[in-house]
């Protein structure tokens, strides 16, 4: 069984580093092999456990758009003859549209719609076409000379993130992270259902939204009392209920349990207030304090600008960076998102 990946090429390595994270911590065993950015095929997935890693990856990935079902490969000579091939029967539950997706192909994709569509019927005659409501969609992906012929098996949920935008909650502050971001680093500190993740710099709540809505219990910190306030209200609004919030000092931390994660945005650059904590301090500050809060094999994810060079501070705790990625924010400001867990000894 192999499965077709359609993901955002809003960044050249997230959506699989997100990819592979869930994978690692939900047992998905699959090989990845990447046909070129935004698409990849997940190959020799085990077909037992199939409609559980649909329901995962469904449900957590943030960069990830389609996950579907692949039929057969084929080609532009091919493609006519291996459309008839198919039993769609098989595949398709009485109504049907075919979609066609590019990547680097110059097919004129609706004469492919049309041509699959007018196959299908030929092929299986009590299907029929609906174009706006369709039961079963077929994905169709065209990669230069070859066609992946697939079938939707879940959507993907992806209006969530439009209508989660920061400025669309009841709580608004400016400096809050977009959703799909704070989704990707929830998954990357690769957390589980009924773990509990603290941002110890929680703002608006941004972060623990995206963590809580996977299923995880989540806690929020905040120096700022009108902030820890607000991400409460955030919680609420968007039906969280495993929550809990403070209002602290990050250098004051003392959770009562230790967490599976850590996932946060720490204050930096002259928008942001930091206390009484000056500059960089605030990282070295962080890490001192986080570090005895969380569970030995806990990993932390967060974000820091590219002048702040967190290594020398996360070895100095005990901390080693696994993982970072740039997005460039500006010309003047990339940010770095690290994946940070304890030394191994
Ligand atoms: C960049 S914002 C976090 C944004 C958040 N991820 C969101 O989506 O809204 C950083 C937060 O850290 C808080 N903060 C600043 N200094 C702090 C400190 N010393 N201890 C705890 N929180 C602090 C600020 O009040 C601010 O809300």
């Amino acid at each position: 069984m192999e499965l077709l990946c359609i993901q955002s090429q809003e960044h050249p390595e997230l959506p699989l580093a997100e990819l592979k994270a869930v994978m690692e911590c939900e047992n998905i065993d699959a090989d990845i092999e990447v046909i070129t950015e935004g698409l990849l095929i997940l190959k020799n997935i085990s077909e037992e456990n199939l409609d559980e890693y649909y329901k995962i990856l469904t449900k957590r990935l943030g960069y990830t758009h389609e996950v579907h079902e692949i039929i057969k490969k084929s080609n532009v000579e091919d493609f006519d003859r291996d459309v008839l091939d198919i039993n769609w029967c098989e595949y398709i539950n009485e109504t049907f549209a075919v979609r066609v997706k590019r990547f680097h192909s110059e097919i004129d994709t609706v004469a492919t719609e049309r041509r699959a569509g007018s196959l299908i019927l030929e092929n299986c005659n009590n299907l029929k076409v609906n174009l706006t409501k369709p039961k079963s969609l077929v994905r169709i992906v065209a990669y230069m000379n070859d066609f992946y012929i697939a079938i939707e098996r879940i959507k993907l949920n992806k209006k969530h993130f439009e209508e989660s935008k920061p400025h669309k909650r009841p709580f608004f502050y400016p400096g809050s992270m977009n959703p799909k971001l704070a989704r990707c680093m929830v998954n990357l500190s690769r957390v589980n259902e009924g773990d509990l993740l603290l941002d110890p710099f929680c703002g608006t709540g941004g972060i623990l939204i995206e963590a809580g809505l996977i299923g995880c219990k989540v806690v929020g910190s905040d120096i700022y009392w009108k902030m820890k306030n607000g991400t409460s209200i955030n919680l609420d609004y968007y039906g969280i209920k495993d929550y809990r919030t403070f209002n602290l000092d990050v250098r004051e931390l003392k959770m009562y349990e230790k967490v599976a994660s850590v996932v946060t945005d720490p204050p930096y650059g002259i928008s942001t207030s930091t206390g009484d904590i000056e500059g960089d301090d605030i990282f070295k500050e962080f890490f001192k304090s986080i570090y005895d809060n969380m569970r030995d094999d806990a990993y932390l994810c967060m974000a820091s600008p590219h002048y702040v060079d967190l290594k020398p501070m996360a070895d100095e705790v005990g901390f080693e960076i696994v993982e970072q990625y740039g997005i460039k924010m500006h010309r003047s400001l990339t940010r770095i998102i690290s994946v940070i867990r304890k030394k191994l000894d």
